[in-house]
């Protein structure tokens, strides 16, 4: 959806003044209705990333209408139908913990952190299955490196948004909410890790967890999550909502590995949305080059 730029004359000069205050409620009115506005608004600037993979980006509609989200239900096709509503704006980020300069940020002023890059990234989702997404964003550390983590920052704890008046299907969602996810400091900060606004070259739709949310390529895609209100550095290994419900299934590292199963089925391949059959997983979803050191000395059987 494409927004006009307002004009640079004010309309104190050209209106009548009861006309003028007329308008304005309006526009306050236009303003409140901005979440409906806010998904799907191209996003300008965009640089491109020597990050991204080349292999071709899976079509826009199967990644905005097969989804995991389940605050907005549990099926794949129910996160587009049940989020159209989803309140995006006002939003406010939160990033304190053990940090030098904990910050609130609303959404615009986390869109001028740093500049947006579109960042086309495989993704595997623990189920099996797998899609090529041109993400829009910037490398989280962006954001870290500025409210200066302290020596005592170790990991990095992110909770979602949960409200059971917008997201009235999470009450049969069947797992713990908010939903939360962490990373060690160290992979928060590596350059692959994404903060993302957007997806083919527009803001996020509510079901791909508008208006922001983390993209971390190497993981299962339930590392990466969605509509993000809060992040927490902080010095222990935080609780994570799929590790902490099926430890025996869901590791915290998460890192996909063909050659760990899934106590309940095999990693070793994966259907791409939009193909026919199966192609093999790579370890690390294809990402090792850039972040296998970050594993040097574990054991990944272990630390699956
Ligand atoms: N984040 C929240 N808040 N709630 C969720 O249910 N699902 C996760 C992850 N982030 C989820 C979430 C899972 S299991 C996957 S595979 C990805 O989001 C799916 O992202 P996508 O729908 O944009 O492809």
């Amino acid at each position: 959806m494409l927004i006009r730029k307002p004009t640079d004359l004010p309309y104190s000069q050209v209106t009548p003044r009861s006309t003028y205050l007329h308008r304005r409620r309006f526009l306050a009115a236009l303003t409140a209705l901005a979440p409906t506005l806010a998904a799907g608004t191209r996003l300008e600037g965009i640089a491109k990333s020597r990050f991204s993979t080349t292999e071709p980006p899976t079509p826009y509609k199967d990644v905005t209408t097969y989804n995991n989200f389940y605050e907005f239900g549990t099926q794949k096709d129910q996160p587009a139908a049940y989020a159209k509503n989803f309140r995006t704006r006002p939003w406010t980020l939160t990033i304190e913990g053990e940090v030098a300069k904990p910050i609130t940020l609303d959404l615009d002023a986390v869109l001028k952190l740093a500049p947006l890059e579109e960042r086309i990234y495989r993704m595997r989702c623990v189920e099996g299955w797998s899609m090529v997404i041109p993400w829009v964003g910037f490398p989280l550390n962006a954001i870290l490196q500025k409210v200066q983590p302290t020596s005592k920052a170790q990991f990095v704890a992110f909770q979602s948004f949960h409200d059971l008046k917008q997201m009235p299907e999470s009450r049969w969602a069947g797992i713990p909410l908010p939903y939360v996810e962490g990373l060690r400091l160290d992979e928060a900060m590596h350059p692959l890790t994404l903060l993302s606004v957007g997806l083919y070259g527009e803001t996020l739709p509510n079901q791909n967890g508008a208006p922001l949310r983390l993209v971390v390529p190497w993981k299962y895609g339930f590392k990466s999550i969605k509509s993000i209100v809060k992040i927490d550095l902080v010095e222990e290994q935080p609780h994570t909502l799929w590790s902490t419900i099926a430890p025996q299934e869901y590791g915290f590292y998460a890192n996909v590995n063909p050659s760990v199963d899934h106590p309940r089925w095999s990693q070793a391949s994966e259907r791409r949305i939009g193909e026919i059959g199966r192609r093999e997983t790579l370890m690390f979803n294809g990402y090792t080059d850039q972040v296998a050191a970050l594993y040097d000395g574990m054991d990944l059987r272990i630390n699956y």
